[in-house]
C-alpha cells in the first residue's frame, strides 16, 4: 500500500477522487490537507469532512492556505463549475468531524519526516501548501517520495486565460517554488485530464445505486457536467482532472510522461501558464498521454 496526502480544494472532482483513491487498497490514505481554490479554504475543509463522512472514512483533514503565497486572491473562487458550495448545490447539512489541530504545512513537513522517502502527495488544488512546506523546512524535498500535480497545460490551452490552467493560476508563484525545488513530481495537466471525459450515462448507476454516497454523486456531478456543457458546447462531459492524479498514483502505466524542465509565469497577463522545455534542470515528468478508456473504466469500478 502506497501512504498517500492528498492536498485538495474540494470541489466536484476533487470528492471524486477522495472516493476513487478512499475506495483503492492500492492507497493508504493517510489524511487530506485543503487549501483555497474552487472555495475558500474553509469551505473546501467543510466539503472534505463531510465528503469523507459519506465515505465512511475516518482520515484526518488538516486545513491549510487561504490565500495564495502573494497574499492576494488573483483569480475567483468557481462557483459556476462547482456550485455555490462547491459540491454542485448537493450538500445537504454540515459535517459533524472537526478539522484537525495542525496547519496542513505543518502537518507535511511532519509525516514527510516521520515517513521518509514514502509518502506520495496527490496535489489537485493550488500548490500553495506544499510551497510553504518547501519554504519552511527545504530539507523535505529529497525525503518526499514523489508529487502528483493535477496542474498546468503545457501542450494545449489553458482553461481559465489561454495558456493557465485553474490550480496553477491561483498560485504561480506557490506552482514555480514546487516546480523549481527538485521535488520528485509528475504533472497530470490539462494535456491528459481533459481527454478522461465522464458523461452524463454513467450517472443513471450512481444514482440507482441504493446509497447515499451514489445519489450525492449523481446529483454533484450532474452539476459539473452542466458546467462543462456552458463551457465547452458539445463535450458531451465532464473532465475527471482530480481523479486521473489519482489513478496515475495508482497505476502509472495510465500515462506516458516526457521529462521537462517546467517553468511558471508568475506575472501578467499569462502569469499561470506553465512552460516546458527538454533542456535544463530540474526534470518534470509532464504527462502527455493517457489511455482514457482504461482510466475511466477502473474509475467507474472503484469510485462509488
Ligand atoms: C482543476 O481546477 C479545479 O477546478 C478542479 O478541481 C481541478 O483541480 C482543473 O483545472
Ligand atoms: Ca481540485
Amino acid at each position: 500500500m502506497k501512504p498517500i496526502i492528498m492536498d485538495v480544494d474540494t470541489g466536484i472532482d476533487d470528492a471524486l477522487a477522495i472516493a476513487y483513491a478512499a475506495h483503492s487498497p492500492e492507497l493508504e490514505l493517510i489524511a487530506l490537507t485543503t487549501c483555497f481554490g474552487n472555495i475558500s479554504v474553509e469551505e473546501a475543509t467543510r466539503n472534505s469532512l463531510y465528503v469523507l463522512e459519506k465515505l465512511g472514512k475516518s482520515v484526518p483533514v488538516y486545513e491549510g492556505a487561504g490565500a495564495p503565497l502573494s497574499g492576494t486572491l488573483n483569480k475567483r473562487y468557481a462557483r459556476h463549475i462547482h456550485g455555490e458550495d462547491g459540491l454542485g448545490n448537493a450538500l445537504k447539512g454540515e459535517p459533524h468531524g472537526q478539522k484537525a489541530k495542525l496547519a496542513a504545512p505543518d502537518y507535511i513537513i511532519k509525516q514527510v519526516k516521520e515517513r521518509p522517502h514514502e509518502m506520495t502527495i496527490i496535489a489537485v488544488g493550488p500548490l500553495t501548501n506544499l510551497a510553504l512546506a518547501i519554504e519552511k523546512a527545504p530539507e523535505i524535498v529529497p525525503l518526499i517520495g514523489e508529487v502528483v500535480v493535477m496542474g498546468g497545460a503545457v501542450t494545449v490551452p489553458g482553461n481559465i486565460t489561454p495558456h493557465g490552467e485553474a490550480n496553477i493560476v491561483a498560485d504561480p508563484e506557490a506552482a514555480a517554488v514546487v516546480f523549481a525545488s527538485g521535488v520528485r513530481l509528475k504533472l497530470v495537466g490539462l494535456d491528459v485530464t481533459l481527454q478522461t471525459l465522464l458523461s452524463s450515462v454513467h450517472l443513471e448507476t450512481w444514482r440507482n445505486s441504493g446509497h447515499e454516497l451514489g445519489r450525492l454523486f449523481a446529483e454533484m456531478t450532474e452539476f459539473y457536467i452542466g458546467a462543462y456543457e456552458t463551457r465547452y458546447p458539445g463535450i458531451g462531459g465532464c473532465g475527471l482532472h482530480d481523479p486521473l492524479a489519482v489513478g496515475v498514483a495508482i497505476d502509472p502505466s495510465l500515462v506516458s510522461c516526457e521529462a521537462m524542465r517546467v517553468t511558471v509565469v508568475t506575472e501578467g497577463a499569462a502569469a499561470g501558464q506553465t512552460v516546458g522545455s527538454t533542456e535544463g534542470e530540474p526534470r518534470i515528468k509532464v504527462c502527455t498521454r493517457v489511455d482514457a478508456d482504461r482510466f475511466l473504466q477502473h474509475f467507474l469500478s472503484r469510485v462509488i
